[in-house]
């Protein structure tokens, strides 16, 4: 491991099944990172139970991830993979941050007041101190970078206040966290109502794509996605069914926007929608084979979360002796 690589941290939670918005906001750009940094790449389980789950679907849920990891072209042996609950660390850290964290900025989380609409009259406490886990997850690392989606930077930025305000009442304990937002295809929306993001949780399976839906249901999807009655492939506001295509195709491929506009120019969105269609087919086929193989032989896997948790114990243990001797707790 090279000392001056900077440090990037991401996770992202077993609670659902992922979608094609998962992959290409999240996992597709950490693929490209792992040469020029040093990766910690968690399937964060403890952030899972801030609402309900079942257990066997969420020991399936977290295998099954952390194969997708792996599947999808991060090397384990470049990066650290592993699961958050296999290092104390991080809900210890939780704790202490708790401790400087305010009612009122947690309060005001737009991921926290959401879900506790959903949740109705019990509103679980850990929806509530949920980013501060999150801030713990990426301090404990002292990371430079955290790769998420335009719906994380909240909590990020309170990363960075929690950084900072112990920074300030100690002494310079944690780097303070940058984000690391990819320019396109930040932000993939439902295919049935462009106006809110592709998510796993959306009662109409429709909305989204699954990365490990079969073929048909992929073609199946994108031909019954929402468009317009314009009839022209147009990147534009007044298209946003026709754009998010468009911005799907455009992180597949690498193709740019003019360069689809200009493919599609005079064509329906027929023969457009099968070519999203057989994009994400392609993509995604050879990444669902390899999370099969993973699954049937979890040795391999086992070998992976084991050297990953040992790596991460080691880092994560550092900067939580350094909080609590800070704090004034006595070492043992
Ligand atoms: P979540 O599924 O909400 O736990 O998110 C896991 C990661 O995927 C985070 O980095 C999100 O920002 C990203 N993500 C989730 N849904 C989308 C989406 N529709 N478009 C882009 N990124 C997404
Ligand atoms: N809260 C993030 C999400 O829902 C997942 C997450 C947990 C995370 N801890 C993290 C992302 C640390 C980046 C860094 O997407």
């Amino acid at each position: 491991m090279e000392e001056n690589k900077k440090v990037i941290f991401s996770g992202i939670q077993p609670s659902g099944d992922l979608t094609l918005g998962n992959y290409l906001g999240a996992l597709k750009n950490w693929v490209k990172l792992q040469e020029q940094y040093e990766c910690y790449f968690c399937v964060v389980d403890l952030h899972a139970i801030t609402v309900k789950q079942e257990p066997k679907d969420l020991r399936k849920r977290t295998l099954e991830l952390l194969a997708i990891y792996i599947a999808t072209g991060i090397d384990p042996e470049k990066n650290t993979l592993f699961i958050q609950s296999h290092v104390p660390a991080h809900s210890e850290c939780a704790w202490l941050l708790t401790c400087s964290s305010y009612m009122g900025e947690l309060g005001r989380m737009t991921q926290y007041k959401d879900k506790s609409k959903k949740a109705g009259d019990n509103i679980g406490a850990g929806l509530f101190t949920y980013p501060v886990l999150m801030a713990a997850d990426i301090l404990l690392y002292q990371t430079d970078l955290v790769p998420v989606g335009k719906d994380q930077t909240q909590h990020l930025e309170l990363a960075r206040d929690l950084a900072d305000r112990f920074n300030k009442v100690y002494s310079p304990t944690f780097k303070v966290p940058d984000g690391y937002i990819p320019e396109a295809g930040a932000k993939i929306m439902s295919l049935q109502d462009p106006a809110r993001k592709m998510s796993k949780s959306d009662d109409n399976p429709n909305s989204y794509i699954l990365m490990m839906d079969d073929p048909d249901t992929i073609r199946r999807k994108v031909n019954r996605a929402v468009t317009d009655s314009l009839g022209v492939v147009k990147y534009c506001d007044e298209q946003p069914g026709v754009k998010n295509l468009m911005t799907i195709l455009g992180c597949i491929t690498g193709m740019t926007k003019e360069e689809i506009e200009a493919k599609y120019e005079g064509k329906g969105y027929s023969e457009f929608k099968s070519d999203v269609a057989e994009a994400i087919v392609k993509e995604l086929e050879p990444i669902q084979n390899r999370v099969n193989d993973l699954l049937v032989n979890k040795k391999e896997l086992e070998e992976i979360y084991t050297r990953g948790a040992e790596k991460a114990e080691y880092v994560s243990r550092k900067t939580l002796r350094k909080m609590q001797k800070k704090i004034g707790f006595i070492p043992r």
